[in-house]
């Protein structure tokens, strides 16, 4: 019997197939843009994911020449937050608006004021974000009303594709948590903050546990993608709780640090552990009954896509990074900044920028890439820091992953930041072969998400931190950290020069 996992990222839809023992026997991915039509915003017509879905379960089947009628289930996972408005009939309203949008402060700050700050991260263990969901349908109801008025269910990215599948309006509860309309502890929708918030709760779909079945494969989708109707398809998670559970993050103690676009540092627990701030995100994780802690980057490896793109277009990562090994820790005192898209973990701030800060006549380009590389992991430890002064259990092993983690240098840059050692494992399509576990444990190949990753998960490789590097970076990290309060009226000022 063979699993498929579906990944409905910002960049693309990827389909992964493997055999019942996890072994990976096809992936392949169809590639779409997302659209910025005005500053802060970000959006994505759905019918790009239900597209590449199509194009990518069909290439997979094909490489892997296999019978459909032995796929035995169909894990979701996707790009987490995103507002998709449907009609009556199921019609998309509007185009997607999606977790990287920054349009939504007022919104979250009225959220705050309507429910009480301090009562909305009791009950959704978070503060809301402009990224989250809630603040976008307050945003459509205010400025387009006539959207507003017609819409009768709201889905999340990958959730989309699931109707498209099998005509269910459903949703798992680790993606659910992420739209802040959300009871973390009973795991459910929070009737307190619909009401609140004038949501009428009819609209909201059936919430399932990651492994759980939500629905089979209908003629017209099974016509469309090559599957057989009748195929289950399991609930799976958001990418971030999806990407865990393919790196066997999954039990306390073990953390993900995720160096994708996005930066994120997860952790999970075996309780609802909210920060009492809310400076983290505390959501549901794709393992039933387990929840996790989440510091986000927006810009972790964005950052250095964006710097290679700008000042060194169509050059390797590999040539880029080599010469910054040789520039030393701390880069002789230049810093980065990584906010180029603003912020979320630890500054909840749309509006910060990013900055090289100390340049000198002596800096030369390797100066200025090695300092994009621990400006970003300063960043995330940032996070990691957040999560240690919440009162988070001893953390006994980061397990890295993502594209940036495929660079050694860039390894040994986090490993000296966080002072502890990195391991890698030996899957490498994240919360796409997450999402393809996920729907074997549902169809009973495993007897649990954790038996599923022990079973198919094994650490590879480990990077060791170097004591004289972990000093040097004390010292770094501690102006790192007087920056963002230092500019932050700048950040505003700059933006208010529109
Ligand atoms: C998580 C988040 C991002 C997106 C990226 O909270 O917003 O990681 O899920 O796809």
């Amino acid at each position: 019997m063979y699993f498929i996992g579906i990944d409905s990222s910002t960049t693309a839809t990827k389909a992964l197939l493997m055999d019942s023992a996890g072994q990976v026997l096809a992936v392949a991915a169809t590639e779409y843009p997302f659209e910025t039509p005005r500053p802060l915003w970000s959006e994505q017509h759905p019918d790009l994911w239900w597209d590449g879905a199509q194009k990518s379960i069909r290439a997979v089947l094909e490489q892997a020449g296999i019978d459909p009628a032995q796929v035995g289930g169909v894990g979701l996972t996707g790009q987490m937050h995103g507002l998709v408005l449907l009609d009556e009939a199921g019609e998309v309203l509007r185009p997607a608006i999606l977790w990287n949008d920054q349009r939504t402060q007022a919104q979250c700050d009225e959220i705050h004021q309507v429910i009480g700050k301090e009562l909305f991260i009791q009950i959704t263990g978070n503060m809301a974000l402009t990224g989250f969901t809630a603040p976008k349908i307050l945003w459509v109801k205010q400025n387009e009303p006539q959207v507003y008025a017609r819409v009768r269910h709201i889905l999340l990215p990958k959730d989309y594709v699931r109707y498209k599948l099998t005509d269910a309006y459903a949703m798992d509860k680790a993606d659910g948590a992420g739209t802040v309309l959300f009871d973390i502890k009973s795991r459910t929708w929070s009737p307190d903050v619909l009401r609140a918030l004038g949501i009428d709760p009819a609209w909201m779909p059936a919430l399932y546990e990651g492994p759980q079945i939500t629905g089979f494969l209908s003629a017209e989708a099974a016509k469309a993608t090559g599957l057989k109707a009748g195929t289950p398809v399991m609930a799976g998670g958001g990418d971030q709780a999806a990407q865990a559970v393919g790196v066997g993050a999954v039990s306390e103690g073990i953390v993900a640090l995720t160096l994708g676009t996005s930066g994120v540092v997860f952790a999970t627990t075996d309780g609802p552990f909210i920060e009492p701030q809310g400076r983290l995100h505390a959501f549901c994780h794709s393992v039933p009954g387990k929840w996790h802690l989440m510091g986000v980057m927006l810009s972790a490896a964005g950052s250095l896509r964006w710097y290679r793109d700008t000042f060194a277009p169509g050059m390797s990562y590999d040539d880029l990074l080599a010469p910054a090994a040789q520039v030393p820790a701390g880069s002789d005192g230049l810093l980065f900044l990584p906010y180029l898209t603003g912020e979320r973990t630890p500054h909840p701030d749309p509006l910060a920028r990013g900055a090289f800060v100390g340049l000198t006549v002596r800096h030369t380009m390797a100066h200025m890439t090695r300092a994009v590389l621990e400006g970003v992991a300063f960043g995330l430890r940032d996070g990691f820091e957040l999560m240690k002064s919440a009162g988070l259990g001893k953390i006994t092993q980061v397990r890295v992953s993502g594209g940036g983690a495929k660079s050694a240098l860039w390894r040994q840059i986090l490993a000296d930041v966080f002072g502890c050692e990195l391991v890698t494992v030996n899957t490498t399509e994240g919360a796409a072969y997450g999402a393809a576990l996920l729907a074997a444990v549902g169809a009973g190949k495993f007897r649990s998400v954790e038996a599923a990753c022990e079973a198919a998960i094994q650490v590879t490789g480990s990077t060791l931190p170097v004591q004289a590097q972990v000093k040097a970076y004390e010292q770094v990290y501690a102006i790192y950290r007087d920056l963002y309060p230092a500019l932050t009226s700048s950040f505003k000022r700059i933006h208010e020069l529109r």
